[in-house]
């Protein structure tokens, strides 16, 4: 099977305050254009993966595979650069930079992964800010736009490098209803229109229900 993101036996511990057994046997597979969330109780375990999934996280027994290429065991700079590249990220708080421009926060990642000239990522950000109909908040600083609309900025930021999955941990967690709303056509809409792969964490079992497949945690482990 052709899978984006596949890890095989993920387990992980923590020591303090006692050693506690966090991940147990994580073995899961999310295919192109697969549009999956994660729901589980507080505690389950679900940001825990959702960091050793976006290779932030490296302290873990067993394999991370992104597009069949293994992940485990790959050096700090060659990690950043495949998270950079590969790996969009969308967290409950936006983490915008406040002082910047909403064009600016949205072309920072690409500024960093370096491999376009300025004016192309200008172009980009504008083309993803298009797309998630924020082009007229551009040139606003990201102080001052709303808590919907910073976090289709994120949402945008995320997505400039062209990732092969984007994913979220609780992205809606933080909005009302209305603004969820919009944030899960957006995801949808791209999963259809772009193939983009997403796995989202989520406590909202509506938004659940609507994607392709939930996969549920418990203490730590998968259900099936
Ligand atoms: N740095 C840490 N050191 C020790 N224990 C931790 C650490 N981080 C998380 N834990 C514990 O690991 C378990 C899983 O935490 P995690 O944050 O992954 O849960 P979660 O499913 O994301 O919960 P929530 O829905 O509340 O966000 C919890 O029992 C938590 O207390
Ligand atoms: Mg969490």
């Amino acid at each position: 099977m052709d899978f984006v993101l596949e890890t095989k036996n993920i387990n992980k511990y923590f020591d303090q305050p006692v050693k506690f057994h966090v991940l147990k046997d994580i073995s899961l597979g999310i295919r192109k254009g697969e549009f999956a969330s994660i729901m589980g109780k507080s505690g389950s375990g679900k940001s825990t993966l959702l960091y050793i999934l976006s290779t932030m996280d490296t302290d873990y027994t067993g394999e991370l595979f992104l597009n069949n290429e293994l992940i485990t065991g790959q050096k700090h700079g060659k990690l950043s650069q495949i998270r950079n590249k590969n790996i969009g990220f969308v967290f409950q708080f936006h983490y915008l930079l406040s002082e910047f421009s909403v064009l600016e926060n949205v072309m920072l990642p690409a500024k960093k992964l370096g491999e376009k000239s300025l004016a192309e990522i200008e172009h980009d950000a504008m083309e993803k800010l298009r797309m998630l109909d924020i082009l007229k908040l551009a040139h606003q600083r990201a102080s001052r736009i709303s808590g919907g609309e910073k976090q289709r900025v994120a949402i945008a930021r995320a997505l400039i490098n062209n990732p092969a999955i984007l994913m979220g941990d609780e992205p809606t967690g933080n909005l009302d209803s209305h603004n969820s709303e919009n944030v899960f056509s957006i995801f949808k809409r791209l999963k259809e229109e772009e193939d983009l792969s997403l796995l989202i964490v989520t406590h909202d079992e509506d938004f659940a229900k609507r994607t392709d497949r939930i996969i549920q945690m418990e203490d730590g482990r998968i259900l099936d």
